[in-house]
């Protein structure tokens, strides 16, 4: 069952191949409820982030669920426009304190840039970041540590200074987006790929050669754009605040062949 299947790190940490993404899920009773739900369902892994502002509502469901901490994996991240090494360690104590946990499984650079200033060059500002999350992952309050939305020319500086290579980077991928220069750039170095969005926030779900090949393999559009990134080994981490949806989009023990692979990587 993929729900039980994990990726290993390149430290040994185990990470689940499907998780809860949270984006855009107010805090309050519908992030709560929407990872009560997943936890119940068997999720095992949950992606948040501090700009997402729920994070107080996803450690609380997470500590209601009863289920031992160390069984599940909490992803969080330092906002995009943060960037130094003192602010980096004060966001991760105010993102473990608004969670309520002890550590953070994964704490992620939530990106290369401002959201509002897409482009920016902030390699002094990210280098100064990751300093502070080498000494997070060195403390143990962050089981593994990594980037997000960072392309190689981003990388590269952070692997000149590092002592610890990310483990992992959170990008934009599904049908129709694959960022292949950047994925080939993260095999080489051993950073898991962490597909994010991958219903393109919904918006590929209609297409036409996606609901006929969902239809000719028995699944819903959203299980077969799953199914492509877990075929492409890749994390993936995709959102709904629907109980069926929760429930089906973690339901993709089919395989989808070669031949029809090659068709969706062609779209
Ligand atoms: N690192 C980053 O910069 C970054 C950026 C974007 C996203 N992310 C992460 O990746 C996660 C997923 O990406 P995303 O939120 O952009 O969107 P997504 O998972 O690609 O798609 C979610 C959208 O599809 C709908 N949906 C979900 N399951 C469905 C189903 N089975 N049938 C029909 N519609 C369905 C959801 O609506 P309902 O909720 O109404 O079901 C929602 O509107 C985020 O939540 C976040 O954790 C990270």
């Amino acid at each position: 069952m993929v729900l039980q299947e994990t990726f290993i790190l390149k430290n040994g940490v185990k990470i689940p191949k499907i998780g809860l993404g949270t984006w855009q899920i107010p805090n309050g009773k519908e992030a709560y409820n929407s990872v009560k739900w997943a936890l119940e369902v068997g999720y095992r892994h949950i992606d948040t982030a501090m700009a997402y502002g729920n994070e107080e509502s996803v450690g609380r469901a997470i500590k209601d669920s009863g289920i031992p901490r160390e069984e599940i994996f909490v992803t969080t991240k330092l906002p995009a426009e943060k960037k130094g090494y003192d602010i980096a360690h004060e966001c991760f104590k105010k993102s473990l304190e608004a969670l309520g946990l002890d550590y953070i499984d994964l704490y992620l650079i939530h990106a290369p840039w401002p959201w509002d200033r897409i482009g920016l060059d902030c390699t002094e500002g990210n280098i100064e970041s990751w300093k502070a999350f080498e000494e997070i992952y060195d403390s143990g309050k962050a089981k593994a540590i990594g980037i997000s939305n960072f392309e190689p020319k981003h990388i590269r500086p952070i692997l000149e200074m590092c002592k610890h290579v990310p483990m992992v980077n959170q990008i934009r991928f599904h049908i129709g987006e694959r960022q292949e220069e950047t994925v080939e750039f993260c095999a080489k170095h051993d950073i898991l790929i962490t597909a994010y969005s991958p219903l393109a926030t919904g918006r590929i779900l209609n297409r036409k050669e996606i609901v006929d090949m969902a239809n000719k393999y028995k699944v819903t559009a959203a299980q077969l754009c799953i199914r492509y990134c877990l075929q492409k080994d890749t994390v993936v981490i995709p959102k709904s605040t629907k109980k069926e949806r929760i429930i089906s989009n973690a339901n993709v023990d089919f395989i989808i062949d070669d031949e029809d692979m090659k068709v969706l990587d062609r779209l």
